[in-house]
Parts: structure tokens; sequence; C-alpha cells
């Protein structure tokens, strides 16, 4: 089954950035969110990001303008009815996924795939929400979507091969390595960050070193980008915190407990980047080690 075009149900972070290496590969585009206002502002971050490319000389006007000409606003979810593929990036909640799921099977053409980005998830508990369980799928997309290389492909339980073959081709044709997953807590690249991020802490807590040591070495010492504090800050310690839980209560291990002093950061509202401070201070404009806090 050749596929076309993609519906791609949530303009925030991950849709906006979907819509984007979808169009990039040539396909049509629908971005649909609840409001007008939050599709535009997917369009725009798309925008942005291309310009910024056209600015910096790895684009032309003209490429840019092709490819934003195939990202299609949507404010209805019967637009489905024209997918091939839909994939799924809206809040992390099973309730919200079930419905669009349950109201696009409804929707969509027979042969539609239907796909999830969910990070925690399982895709199995999500594609029980349709009938057409053999094309259901999980593509793992990581942030921001047009500079990370991977997307992580899961089948659920009952899962078809064919449905699998199409997702990986369309994520390769997206520019994306793919990696087949199982359907577990985590899948392969939050599961181990997270097992990373743990054994951070727990160097944190014994005094082993400070948050901006440990980021230091991981950087200088593994080559690591970023060091697991400046990166929990970067994405949002709410975020992690709902990763390691996941991860706790599927597992029951205490390897997987929630570190303490991340559990009190969050429940303080210090979510990082977004909120100010978290590990790090950033309210000055600057990274700073925080001195409020003994860690
Ligand atoms: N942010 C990440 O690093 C990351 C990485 C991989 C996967 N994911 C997954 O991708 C999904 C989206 O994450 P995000 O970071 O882009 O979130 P986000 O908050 O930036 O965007 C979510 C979007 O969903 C929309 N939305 C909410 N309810 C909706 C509904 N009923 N119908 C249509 N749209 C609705 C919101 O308006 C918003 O635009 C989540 O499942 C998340 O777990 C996130």
């Amino acid at each position: 089954m050749a596929i076309k075009t993609i519906f791609v149900v949530g303009a925030g972070f991950m849709g906006a950035g979907i819509a984007q290496v979808g169009a990039q590969a040539g396909y049509e585009m629908l971005l649909y969110d609840i409001s007008s206002e939050a599709v535009d502002k997917g369009f725009n971050t798309a925008k942005k990001n291309l310009s910024r490319n056209v600015e910096k000389g790895k684009l032309t006007q003209e490429v840019m303008d092709k490819t934003m000409s195939l990202i299609k606003p949507s404010t209805s979810l019967n637009d489905g009815a024209k997918a091939d593929l839909v994939i799924e990036a809206v809040f992390e909640n099973l309730d919200i996924k079930n419905e669009i799921f349950s109201t696009l099977d409804g929707v969509c053409p027979p042969n539609t795939i239907l796909a999830t980005n969910t990070s925690s998830i399982s895709i199995s508990t999500i594609a029980n929400s349709v009938k057409r369980k053999d094309k259901f799928i999980g593509m793992h997309f990581f942030s921001p979507v047009p500079v990370m290389r991977l997307c992580e492909i899961i089948n659920g339980i009952n899962t078809s091969a064919e449905t699998y073959k199409i997702a990986e081709e369309v994520a390769q044709k997206m520019g994306k390595e793919t990696v087949k997953a199982k359907d577990v807590p985590g899948f392969i690249v939050n599961r181990i960050n997270a097992a990373l991020r743990q054994e951070c802490y727990r160097c944190m807590e014994e005094g082993v070193a400070t948050p901006q040591d440990i980021d230091k070495a991981l950087k200088a010492g593994l080559n690591h980008p970023m060091g697991p504090f400046e990166l929990g800050d970067f994405v949002g310690l709410d975020v992690g915190y709902n990763v390691i839980n996941t991860l706790y209560n599927a597992y029951k291990e205490p390897k997987w407990a929630p570190n303490l002093t991340l559990e009190k950061l969050v429940k303080a509202g210090d979510y990082g980047r977004k909120t100010g401070k978290g590990w790090y201070d950033y309210t000055s404009g600057e990274r700073k080690s925080r001195t409020d806090v003994s860690f």
C-alpha cells in the first residue's frame, strides 16, 4: 500500500516536527489540533525551523515553499477520511488517545494505518480502542523531531507484518533510522536512558559528584551532547518523573523507584527550563548552579 497522505493528530512540539519531516519527505501532511490557534502554532514552528535552514544556506527558499505547501491545516477529525496513515501526537493521556482513535477508526478508510507516538503507554492497550488492531502500531519519534535521527517502531500484540513494513518505510523516507522494539515500558531508549539517570541520581546523593560535575563527566568522558541533569531540565523534570513512574509501576523493582530529590523538585513545580528552575537555575537568563538546594 502506497502512503501519500498522513494525518498528524496534535500540532504540539512533536506533531509539528513530524509534519515538517513528513512534508520534507514529500508526503501530504494534514496537521490537526483542537483549535486553529494550536494548528497555526504547529505550522509556524515548522516554518520557523525551515526558515532557519534557508538562512543558514542548507535549504533553498523554493524547497522550503514547496515543503510548507504540503502541510495543510485541519480542525476536523473527519479529515482522517483522506489519510493513508495517521500519526497521533496528542497529550500523553490514555483516555484522550482512546477517544481519538476510536473516532478515527470509524472515519478512516479500512486500509488506513493508525500510529501513535506515545512515549510510555502500551501500544496494545491503545490498540484496544480500535477494531483494526492489525493496522495499529507505535512510531516513537524523538525530540526535536527534525534533528533526532531515530524512530522506534513498536508492534502491538496484533500488529501485522505488513503494517510494520509500511511504518518502517515511512519513517525511513522521513530520514529516520529505525529500530524494532517490543511493546514494553520505555521501549529501548527511554528505558536505558532512565537507568542511566537513576545511577546519576545515586552518584549525586552519595556525594560522588555534583550535578554539574556529573554533566561535565558524561559530556567530556562519554561524548554525550548534554549531561543527564541538563537534559532533564531541557525535556522537563515532570516528563522524566512520569517515565520513571511508568517503569516503576510496571516492573515493581527498587531500581526504578523514583528518586526522592527529583520527586521533591517536581512536587515543588520546578520542572526545569520551562519553569525557570530544575536541577539548575535559569531565572537570570543563564544556567547557574542552584544555591537554594543542596544536592
Ligand atoms: N516531547 C517529547 O520529548 C516527546 C518525545 C517522544 C514522544 N512524545 C509523545 O508525543 C506526544 C505529544 O507530546 P508533545 O511533547 O508534542 O506534547 P505537546 O503538549 O507539545 O502537544 C500536544 C498537542 O496535543 C493537542 N491535543 C490535546 N488534546 C487533543 C485532542 N483531544 N485532540 C487533538 N489534539 C489534542 C494539544 O492541543 C497540543 O497541541 C505524547 O504522547 C508524548 O508522550 C513526546
